[in-house]
Parts: structure tokens; C-alpha cells; sequence
């Protein structure tokens, strides 16, 4: 069998990797911080390399022609076309969520998410002083999720709250919203007046239907919205801390400036700069890749648990590289929970209760590693549950 790009995995020793670095034992299989086992892209590398001969590292700029990489992909990959003016430098999109927070609401002001959501969404809003407003999202029989749009509608209309935050596609249950989901959360928020954070990080990971940029469904939709973008999940590469806000309104995008300014938030670092634009210019081909090769672990996995593990209930996610494992069926609370995993299939996942309200008895898996640890975490799995039923 030929090898495959995405099947050897980098060495992680060494270099302070967070989900390698503090994996618990050399025997456990760290599948849980958001990054992929692949190395970057060779076109990225190739651009790093270029940087460090030049020994040139000082301060950076965003350049035109940053800017013009990541309009250059939302309007190829997503038919969506923005002026490059609109775009703000953030070194992450948890920060960017800050940020935003911080300018274009006050505080006491209600913030909505979605749970089960990015854990981030909601200390974001906590530790800004903002009131958490959740609007759980409804889990279907057939194990995905839907919004509970008579809720958020009622939510919206009370006057203190501001602003819904998205999570597009949903990290942890892997959907990607519909054109019509996406119209009726729009039409709700134009009626009430609040403001839409719409985090795109994981946009480009994307297996089934088409993924449709929050702020590109109708001028009201822009108008209101900010959308939080970045390379880091499409391009396997976090740790350059680089990502846009994109805001297509003046004064909220003033209003963002003016805070990025108040908190001093740099610019861009030299690597950063250059790994983006290689990223975005010179690396579609190895995202198409990656996709079709992360599916297919997914696939695997999926059919595995559900051959052999049909206590534990998973589906395949319309996007993102996550698998969203309903362990309720083995009847274990959180920790018995997060200790089988751990200490009998030796795998280091994320604990469902994480991710809040409705989160409790699941497991999230990182499918964005390499076929062979992808076969032994279902082996692992299965095996773990075969010893549990004695
Ligand atoms: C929905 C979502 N937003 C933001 C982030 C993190 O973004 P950053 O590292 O740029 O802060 C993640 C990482 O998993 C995520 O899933």
C-alpha cells in the first residue's frame, strides 16, 4: 500500500506542542486539543524557511497583500466578496471574541450561545461582566442538532440582550448551518437589534453541503455582523496566532479598532504574516486533501463504534474534524466517564460537560490524526468496552 501524505506523524518531543507535550503517559493517545497531527503545509513551510534565511524578524506590518489573500479565499472558497479594508488583525479568535465584547457591548448587557459550544464562549463573556444567555441546542433523534428558534426568538426580543454568538460550524456537533437556519437567526436579530459574532474558524472544514459566510446572506445581515476568521484549524497552524475580524460596517468596525487600540493588541508577527498568506495563496489543494483524508478516519471510527460499541452513539459531522461521542449509554457520570477514556482506552479526549448544557455523558474525539491512530482509537474503544461488559 502506498503511503499517504497525512500518515506519518512529526515528532512532538521537545517542542512544548500542548496536546503532546502534557499527554498523560507515553501509552495514551492525546485526541483532544483542536490541531491536526500533520505537519503545515509545504507551501507554508517553504515560505518559513524562505523568512528565516532572510534572518529578517522585526516588526510586521498587514500588508495589501495579506489582505488581499484573505479576501482572495473568502471569494474563492465561499463566494463571498469583502473589501480588504474591512479586515482587522487579532492574534486569535478568542481574543477577537474579546475584543468584540468589549466594543460593542456594555457591561450587564445579555450575550447568547448555543450549548453545547467552544468552551471559550462562555468565559468570554463572563469574564467580561457580560450576562450568559443560553438557547441549548435541540438534539434530534437521529443524533444531530438543531436551534431552538422559539426560545432564541424570545431570548432576542428582551431588550438587554445585545449580541448572539455563532459558532459556524459548531464546534462540538459538527454543523454547518443552513442557508435557511442561518436566514431565520438573521431575520430575528435585524428585528431585534442585536449584533452577530459569527466565529467561521472552522468554515473550511467542511464534508457535506456548503458552508455559507454569516455576513454574505443579505446587506441587514452585514450590516450587523463580525465575522471571526482564521487559517489555524484549515491550515494546521494555531501556533502563529493569526486571525481576522471582518467587519463590514464602519462604525463597528471603528468601534473594534478603538478597542484593539485601548488594549494595545500588536500586529501581526513577521512569521505570521507570511505563513497566512502562503496558507491562503498556496495551499488549497493540500485542505482538499486533508478534508478527504480526515473523512475518511472519520469514517472509519463511525462505522467501527457502531459495529462494535452501540453503547456509545456518534454520527458523522457535516464539518469540523470532531467527533461528538454520545456515551450516555454506558450509564457513567462525567468523571467515571473521562476515566474510562483515559485510564481503560487510553485516549485522552474532551469531556462533553466542557462544552455546558447538554454536554454532560458525551466525549469529543479529534479525528484530524493520522489512519493508524485513527484504527487504534476504535480499537482501543472497542476493546476498553468489551473488558467493561465483562
Ligand atoms: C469555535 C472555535 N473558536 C475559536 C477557537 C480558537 O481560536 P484561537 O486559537 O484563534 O483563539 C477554536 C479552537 O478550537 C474553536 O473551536
Amino acid at each position: 500500500m502506498t503511503r499517504h501524505q497525512f500518515d506519518t506523524l512529526p515528532s512532538f518531543e521537545g517542542i512544548a506542542s500542548e496536546k503532546w507535550e502534557h499527554h498523560h503517559g507515553k501509552d495514551t493517545l492525546p485526541m483532544w486539543v483542536a490541531d491536526m497531527d500533520f505537519p503545515a503545509p509545504p507551501a507554508v513551510l517553504h515560505a518559513l524557511e524562505a523568512r528565516i534565511k532572510r534572518g529578517v524578524l522585526g516588526y510586521t506590518t498587514i500588508s495589501p497583500q495579506y489582505k488581499e489573500a484573505v479576501a482572495g479565499w473568502m471569494s474563492r472558497r465561499h463566494g463571498w466578496t469583502i473589501d480588504p479594508s474591512w479586515l482587522r488583525f487579532c492574534p486569535g479568535v478568542v481574543v477577537s471574541l474579546s475584543v468584540i465584547i468589549r466594543a460593542c457591548t456594555s457591561p450587564g448587557d445579555g450575550i447568547v450561545i448555543q450549548p453545547p459550544v467552544y468552551p471559550p464562549f462562555h468565559a468570554v463573556v463572563e469574564d467580561n461582566g457580560r450576562e450568559l444567555v443560553l438557547n441549548p441546542l435541540l438534539r434530534r433523534e437521529d443524533g444531530t442538532y438543531g436551534v431552538n428558534f422559539a426560545e432564541l426568538e424570545q431570548q432576542l426580543s428582551d431588550e438587554k440582550v445585545k449580541m448572539l454568538i455563532l459558532c459556524h460550524p459548531h464546534n462540538p456537533v459538527g454543523r454547518v448551518w443552513s442557508r435557511e437556519e442561518l436566514k431565520r437567526i438573521a431575520e430575528l436579530c435585524v428585528r431585534h437589534n442585536v449584533l452577530v459574532v459569527s466565529d467561521e474558524i472552522h468554515a473550511d472544514l467542511v464534508h457535506e453541503g456548503s458552508f455559507i459566510p454569516f455576513a454574505s446572506l443579505s446587506e441587514e445581515a452585514a450590516a450587523r455582523s463580525l465575522v471571526c476568521t482564521s487559517p489555524s484549524k484549515t491550515f494546521n497552524i494555531a501556533g502563529m496566532n493569526s486571525s481576522n475580524i471582518i467587519i463590514p460596517d464602519a462604525k463597528l468596525r471603528a468601534a473594534v479598532t478603538a478597542e484593539l487600540k485601548r488594549i494595545s493588541v500588536g500586529s501581526i508577527s513577521a512569521l505570521g504574516h507570511d505563513a497566512v498568506i502562503a496558507a491562503y495563496e498556496q495551499s488549497e489543494q493540500w485542505i482538499d486533501e486533508a478534508l478527504v483524508y480526515i473523512r475518511g478516519n472519520m469514517e472509519h471510527i463511525v462505522s467501527e463504534l457502531s459495529r462494535h460499541a452501540p453503547e456509545i452513539r456518534t454520527v458523522l459531522p457535516e464539518g469540523t474534524y470532531l467527533l461528538w461521542l454520545d456515551c450516555r449509554g454506558l450509564g457513567m457520570d462525567d468523571r467515571d466517564l473521562y476515566r474510562f477514556f483515559m485510564d481503560k482506552a487510553l485516549l485522552q479526549l474532551s469531556p462533553g460537560s466542557a462544552f455546558g448544557a447538554g454536554g454532560s455523558g458525551f466525549m469529543r474525539l479529534n479525528a484530524a490524526c493520522t489512519r493508524g491512530t485513527a484504527e487504534e482509537a476504535a480499537r482501543r474503544i472497542v476493546s476498553a468496552l468489551r473488558e467493561l461488559r465483562g
